[in-house]
This record gives C-alpha cells, sequence and structure tokens, in this order.
C-alpha cells in the first residue's frame, strides 16, 4: 500500500449479505476486518441451529467479530462466553444502532442508545467473562436534536469497551442523508479509544475524505461494497469487467452452496427449499441484483432472479448477458 492508501477499511455487519462466504470474497481482496451477520445473544444461549448457521466460519481466512443483539447483561454475557470458548472470532461486537422494527420493538439494536447506562452494564459483563475485545457499533444520535454520541461514548469507555463504531447518520435519517462528518470529528476528538467511522462511503476518495476531516482509526464500509468486494483493492482501483463479476458470483455462491451443505443439511427447512443448493441459491438472490445492479442487459432478467432455484440457472442468467 502506498502511505495514501495507508488506512484500516472494515466490512460493515449486514444482515442477510455478510455471511461467511462473501466475508471470505472480502478478505481476499483486503478488507482489514469483518463482522457476522446480526445474530441474536438469546438465540445462541438457547443453542438455536438458524443462530448458528448465522455464526458459521467455514470460509472466513481471518476470525470475524461475532456481532450480537439483546439487551439483557446476564445473556449477553452467557452468549460471550459461548462466543469465546468456539475461538472462532477475533472480538465481540454489540448492536447498538439497528432501527428495524423487529429488533427495537424488543429493546435491542438502536433501542439501546436511549439507555447508555444498558450498553455500560453490557460490556461490563461481557468483560468479565471474555478475554476477547469488546466493541459497540452505535449511530451518531438519537435524532438530529438528540445527537448524544457523547454520553454513549462515555458509557462504552467507563466499561472498558475496546472501541466504538458509529455510524454518522442519526436513527431517524435511516441509512440515507449526509452523514455528520463534524460530529463524528468531535466525538473522535473526545475519545480515548479507537474509533471506527461509517456511513456514506462509496468511493476511495470519500473514505479519505471521512478519515481527513474526523481523523477516525478506520473506515467501515456498508452498502458500497455489496456486490463490489473490489471496493476493498484500494491499490487496483478500476473498473471491474462483467467477465469478473460473473467469476466473483459464481465463487461467491458456490461456497454459500457449502456452507448450507456443510452445515445445515439436517436442520434445513425442507418446506422452503429441498436441497442445500436450492436454499443457497434462494438466499443468494439479494447478492445477484446487487453484483448485476447497472450491468447492461439486467434489467429484463431481475423477474427471472427472483425465482432461480439452481447453480444451472443462475448460469443462464450470466449467459445470457454481455
Ligand atoms: C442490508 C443491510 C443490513 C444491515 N444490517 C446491519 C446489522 O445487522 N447490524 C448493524 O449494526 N448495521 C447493519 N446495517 C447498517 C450498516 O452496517 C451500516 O452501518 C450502514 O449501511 C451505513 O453504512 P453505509 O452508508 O456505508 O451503507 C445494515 C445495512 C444494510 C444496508
Amino acid at each position: 500500500m502506498t502511505a495514501d492508501n495507508n488506512f484500516l477499511m472494515f466490512l460493515a455487519p449486514m444482515a442477510g449479505y455478510t455471511n461467511s462466504s462473501f466475508r471470505r470474497c472480502c478478505s481476499d481482496l483486503s478488507a482489514d476486518l469483518t463482522y457476522t451477520e446480526m445474530v441474536s445473544a438469546r438465540g445462541i444461549v438457547n443453542n438455536s441451529s438458524h443462530t448458528f448457521q448465522l455464526l458459521d466460519t467455514t470460509w472466513d481466512s481471518t476470525p470475524p467479530f461475532a456481532h450480537i443483539y439483546g439487551n439483557n447483561p446476564d445473556v449477553m454475557a452467557q452468549a460471550a462466553d459461548i462466543l469465546t470458548k468456539m475461538e472462532k472470532f477475533s472480538g465481540i461486537d454489540i448492536n447498538c444502532g439497528c432501527p428495524a422494527r423487529k429488533v427495537t420493538s424488543k429493546g435491542y439494536g438502536s433501542k439501546l442508545m436511549y439507555t447508555p447506562q444498558v450498553i455500560h452494564d453490557i460490556i461490563k459483563a461481557i468483560k468479565q467473562v471474555s478475554t476477547l475485545p469488546v466493541t459497540v457499533k452505535t449511530r451518531i444520535g438519537i435524532s438530529e436534536s438528540n445527537l448524544n454520541y457523547k454520553e454513549i461514548l462515555d458509557a462504552v469507555q467507563m466499561a472498558g469497551g475496546n472501541a466504538i463504531a458509529v455510524h454518522a447518520r442519526t436513527i431517524s435519517k435511516g441509512h440515507k442523508g449526509e452523514p455528520r462528518l463534524d460530529d463524528l470529528a468531535e466525538l473522535k476528538s473526545i475519545a480515548k479509544i479507537p474509533v471506527i467511522g461509517n456511513g456514506g462511503i462509496n468511493s476511495v476518495q470519500s473514505a479519505k475524505k471521512m478519515i481527513k476531516n474526523t481523523g477516525v482509526d478506520a473506515v467501515m464500509i456498508g452498502q458500497a461494497a455489496l456486490g463490489n468486494p473490489w471496493f476493498f483493492d484500494i491499490e487496483n482501483n478500476r473498473e471491474i469487467s462483467l467477465h469478473e463479476k460473473k467469476d466473483m458470483l459464481i465463487k461467491n455462491i458456490k461456497m454459500d452452496i457449502q456452507l448450507i451443505d456443510n452445515f445445515y443439511k439436517e436442520t434445513f427447512p425442507k418446506k422452503w427449499a429441498s436441497t442445500a443448493e436450492e436454499g443457497a441459491v434462494i438466499q443468494f438472490r439479494a447478492h445477484i441484483f446487487r453484483y448485476l445492479k447497472g450491468t447492461r442487459g439486467w434489467h429484463p432478467l431481475k423477474l427471472e432472479v427472483s425465482k432461480i432455484k439452481t447453480l444451472e440457472e443462475v448460469q443462464n442468467i450470466l449467459n445470457q448477458l454481455g
């Protein structure tokens, strides 16, 4: 890496996307750190097979952070203990920013931002049972008129949290709108732990802008990496050919099929898919949309993709392009 490009880029946790196969594609192209999809702490404690599928690390070349949600410090600590003993993760990250109703209605995700004391208690409880680094992924504030990042930072630091990742948009802004870089810079200037900046990075230039304007220690890439693991290959910043996209897509989906085959053979919901291949292809449709978005000839194939169930059908779609 040249000095100018010498900064850390992490793949953001994204439910439905950042499984072991996709993480591997990003790591191979130089993502410095990855996170699992969000998993329920209670699901871990209750030994839910679905939860453990989400935690599968078969393809990871470097151990990801386990990204967990919940709000009960005891349950979070029990989950952290199990994750630590698995020896498959390099850290534990607590979801304190997800605005989805199914998560917040139970008091999890971004709901924790209303009670920094609970964030503190969760970290403290995890720290008592785990030697792994404990981090928090949160947002810059609840709303534009309630930017409570200082209280959250205090809670994380006081409890011994090792780093904080901050999506520089408020809960009320969802995943859209300009990130609040001035507030992120203010947070970084008072933080005693590393700060990872996130939100709205869609080019190497915007990653550099965030680092320059805020001084964050690393940046985290979300939507811009979907269907585009090459985003992390900043040394080779270039147009990706259709041929490369097709190869990556097939490599990614073959890993997905094996993931399901390896892990889920016994418990795979048969009513939903009859084979590992079918299950993997169905789950992978969302990735196909991301990989092929903007490709010439893609538009009329969209409807077909929403129905495909086999690798052969994926290949047929790809053959119709370019
Ligand atoms: C499809 C999708 C799923 C996401 N899932 C999670 C999640 O499980 N946990 C989380 O903390 N953030 C989640 N996020 C938020 C991202 O991690 C990231 O903070 C957000 O997209 C802002 O970064 P970006 O502007 O680079 O996309 C998700 C975002 C997307 C688009």
